[in-house]
């Protein structure tokens, strides 16, 4: 008798745990959904404030609530799109994804025959038709991003192996064919396009531009110059420099964390561990130099640290990148340190220290665009939200993904919305 409702408490209790599990859902998971609400709220109010959709919001002053806006020749200009675009993503309302076509539309005249370019063309296009693509699969969104692609390929200098950034630069800054650490970011495009039906050889200019600035732009301690300049004639790497960092020797958070992003897409793109090897060589000199809440002075050799500004875009973008990263690690360690340092980053930026909701309708207070220039110090920055809720998204969909069987994960893609635009 005794055995018998001993065995029955116990299945009572086994079902009762099952049944807490099954309700109980995954933290994780929920945690990022609640704050993906909290960037939907944000979106709203800031949809309020713009007059039109061909005015696009770009930052906020310390202490402010209005944005500074800006217009499609611009090069945080797709970010806008972009944040719409994950929007849509994460609440599959059609409203939404008419709020996010219609800022993209605008994007169009950026492949204009008459309208210069320079490496900026990849942020400005992949944030807001590369989404229109991969939500739509419409072919003449297809048909931009190569037409995108052929005017980045047009700045590629066979001599040295990479892309011309700043073709303005040539002329306003004396400087020779530059390359700057940013780019690293837009040679998606680029292996998009060779995905996708455009030329074959896209794919080597990327690869050749990765291996270039693998070699050429950082230190021997794995830091980052933000600006290679090379002989535009017989392509030799002269010097590097930077434009927006506080030296030319120093170590400047944004181009560590594009360049951190950049070897992962190169990395995925390729399969090439040497790329996979070098990108854990950047993360960890960068991870290693961050202060106690992971979101990094806006250069890590401002001599005023700790009374320094901060750079909440970089923690944003870098938090993004190594999700994917960790998900593309050969080594288990390495995937798992990733994942915490990433969990840990997006959290932090999630605290009332970085949220803006109480004073804006931004994302995130606490970016850094341009201190040498006077600009954007401590504000509220688009790029900074861009990568925010590209993570947050991330993050969501890796837990998400945690929960299915492996028959249904494989059929799931949990990186980049770009890593499938090849495959439709
Ligand atoms: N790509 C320009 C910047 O990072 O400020």
């Amino acid at each position: 008798m005794i055995d018998i409702r001993l065995k029955v408490i116990g299945v009572a209790a086994t079902l009762a745990l099952q049944s807490a599990v099954a309700t109980a859902g995954c933290p994780q998971k929920e945690w990022a959904d609640s704050t993906l609400r909290y960037c939907n709220c944000q979106i709203e109010k800031t949809l309020c404030q713009l007059p039109n959709d061909s005015v696009l919001p770009r930052s906020i002053n310390a202490g402010s609530d209005k944005w500074n806006t800006t217009d499609i020749g611009d090069w945080t200009s797709g970010f806008w799109s972009g944040i719409l675009w994950y929007n849509y993503m994460n609440t599959n309302k059609l409203t939404d994804m008419l709020n996010a076509l219609a800022y993209t539309e605008h994007q169009r005249y950026l492949v204009d025959p008459n309208h210069e370019v320079d490496h900026d063309i990849g942020f400005q296009l992949l944030c807001s038709f590369g989404h229109a693509y991969a939500n739509t699969g419409r072919a003449e969104y297809k048909d931009i991003l190569l037409a995108g692609a052929d005017k980045l390929a047009a700045l590629y200098n066979n001599r040295v192996g990479t892309i011309l950034s700043w073709p303005h630069a040539v002329k306003d800054m004396g400087y020779p064919h530059n390359t700057i650490m940013d780019n690293m970011m837009n040679l998606q495009l680029l292996f998009f396009a060779a995905n996708n039906g455009g030329p074959a050889e896209y794919r080597d200019m990327a690869i050749s531009h990765a291996r270039t600035t693998m070699k050429n732009q950082f230190r021997k301690d794995y830091t980052s110059y933000h600006v290679a300049l090379y002989d535009t004639e017989n392509g030799k790497f002269i010097r590097g420099c930077t434009n927006q960092g506080y030296s030319d020797e120093s170590f400047w958070a944004r181009g560590q964390a594009w360049g951190i992003y950049g070897f992962t897409v190169v990395y995925r793109e390729t399969g090439d561990k040497e790329f996979l090897r070098f990108v854990e060589k950047i993360a960890d000199v960068y991870l290693a130099r961050l202060p106690e809440d992971y979101v990094p002075y806006w250069d890590f050799s401002d001599p005023n640290i700790p009374n320094a500004v901060k750079d909440a875009s970089s923690a944003a973008i870098v938090a993004s990148a190594l999700i994917e990263l960790s998900q593309l690690e050969d080594n288990a360690f390495y995937a798992d340190k990733y994942m915490k340092y990433a969990d840990k980053m997006l959290h932090n930026l999630s605290t009332a220290d970085y949220q803006s909701r109480h004073c804006n309708s931004a994302f995130l207070m606490h970016s850094t665009g341009n201190k040498p220039a006077g600009y954007e110090i401590d504000s509220s920055i688009n790029y900074a939200d861009y990568y925010y809720i590209e993570a947050l998204t991330r993050y969501r969909d890796f837990y998400a993904n945690e929960e299915l069987n492996d028959h249904e994960k494989t059929k799931r893609n949990t990186l980049s919305p770009f890593t499938y635009l090849g495959n439709r």
